[in-house]
Order: structure tokens, then C-alpha cells, then sequence
């Protein structure tokens, strides 16, 4: 799949529980690559409550079930925005991990934010792949890297153009929501208990 036709969605409030099975469904060494260290599911569900919304950005993208497949959170803290993403196993190498990173440096920089943060393990290959193809300058040290992007400052395209990305995930969400319940009321119906 095209980066460009990834149906990315801003996530809000009501995603929480979906984040969370996100998070839990990663194994420990994509753990220990999403947040720098192994930690239990304890303290990824306390992660996912933290979060704020408001302040924040979290962006997801579904798959036929609506499960989150994909997810990048960007916090804000100051003039900086720091980015973690993750893409589930079974859905890697079509897109979604640029997808996501691309959305979320269009998001900051309609933010007027001016810079883009990623911390990462330097082994992680995949990852410094992206971050280089979106042209981020990354600097190695003891086996971490950082990255960093400097955004142009908004403008007319940049914020129409997430607007309507927005509005197209949206309406992904809604056809597929639409073709879940279409399948559960063609599925045989289950005899009665007792
Ligand atoms: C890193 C991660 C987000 C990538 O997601 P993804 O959806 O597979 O990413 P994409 O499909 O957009 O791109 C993957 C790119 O990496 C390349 N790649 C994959 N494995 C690679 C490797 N070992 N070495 C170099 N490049 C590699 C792919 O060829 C692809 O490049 P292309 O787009 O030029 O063809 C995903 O692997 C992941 O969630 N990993 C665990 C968590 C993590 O590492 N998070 C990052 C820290 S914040």
C-alpha cells in the first residue's frame, strides 16, 4: 500500500481501550523497540490512561475488524513534538509506519511547532529507514538514536490537506463499521442456551 492512501484517523477519548489492545498485543522485543525498554503490561495500560488528548496527538489506523493496527502518539512539549509509533506484526511493510510518521509531521507543523523528535534503539533498522526516507537528520550514540525533523511552517495546503485526510479516515471508519455489521447479520444465528 501507497504511504498516500493510508487511511490514517486523529484518535480522541474513546479510542483508550483500543490503544490499550494495541499496546498489550506487542511481544516484548516490540515493547523494548516502541518504548526504549521492556515494560510490563501494568505499566503500558497506565501509559495508555496517561494519555491526553487534548494536548497530545494519537493517530491510528484500522483494519477490516477495527482493530488498531498502527498507532503513533505525538507529545508536545514546548517547541518540540515527540513521536513513538508502532505497527503490528502481521501489518509491517505496506506503508503504515510512514504513513503515520507522515501525518504526524503535518500535524505539528499545522501546530506551529517547529521541530520533530523521535527517540529509538540505533538497531532498529526499519525505523531509521523512515525516518530517513522523510528526511530526518539522525544522530547515533551508545546504541540509541535520535531523530530530528525541522518542519516548514504551515500553510493553506498543509492545513487542508489534513483536514481532508482526517475527514477520508472518517469515512473509511464508518464503510468499515457499515461491512461489520452487515457480516454479523448474515452470520447464522446461534441457538438459544438452557
Ligand atoms: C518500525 C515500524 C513502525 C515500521 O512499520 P512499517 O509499517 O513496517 O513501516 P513501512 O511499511 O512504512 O516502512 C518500512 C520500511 O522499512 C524497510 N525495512 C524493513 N526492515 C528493514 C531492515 N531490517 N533494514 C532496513 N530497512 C528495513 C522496509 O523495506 C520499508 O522501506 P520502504 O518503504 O522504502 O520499502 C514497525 O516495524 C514497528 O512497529 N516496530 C516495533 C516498534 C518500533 O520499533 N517502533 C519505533 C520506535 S518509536
Amino acid at each position: 500500500m501507497n504511504a498516500k492512501n493510508v487511511p490514517v484517523q486523529r484518535l480522541t477519548e474513546g479510542s483508550r481501550p483500543g490503544l490499550a489492545r494495541h499496546f498489550l498485543s506487542l511481544d516484548r522485543e516490540d515493547v523494548r523497540l516502541r518504548f526504549g525498554v521492556v515494560i510490563p503490561a501494568a505499566a503500558i495500560a497506565e501509559y495508555v490512561e496517561r494519555i491526553d488528548f487534548d494536548t497530545d496527538a494519537v493517530f491510528g489506523v484500522y483494519d477490516e475488524e477495527l482493530a488498531l493496527v498502527a498507532v503513533a502518539h505525538v507529545a508536545f512539549t514546548g517547541d518540540m513534538a515527540e513521536l513513538g509509533v508502532s505497527v503490528l506484526p502481521a501489518h509491517r511493510g505496506r506503508g503504515l509506519g510512514s504513513a503515520l510518521l507522515a501525518r504526524a509531521a503535518e500535524h505539528v507543523r499545522n501546530r506551529f511547532v517547529t521541530r520533530l523528535f523521535m527517540h529509538c534503539l540505533a538497531e532498529n533498522a526499519a525505523m531509521m529507514h523512515i525516518a530517513r526516507k522523510l528526511g530526518m537528520k539522525i544522530c547515533v550514540d551508545t546504541g540509541e538514536a535520535d531523530a530530528f525533523l525541522k518542519l516548514a511552517p504551515a500553510d493553506p495546503a498543509s492545513v487542508t490537506g489534513e483536514f481532508v485526510e482526517q475527514r477520508l479516515a472518517l469515512f473509511d471508519y464508518a464503510l468499515k463499521s457499515q461491512a461489520m455489521r452487515i457480516k454479523e447479520l448474515n452470520a447464522p444465528a446461534r441457538p438459544l442456551e438452557g
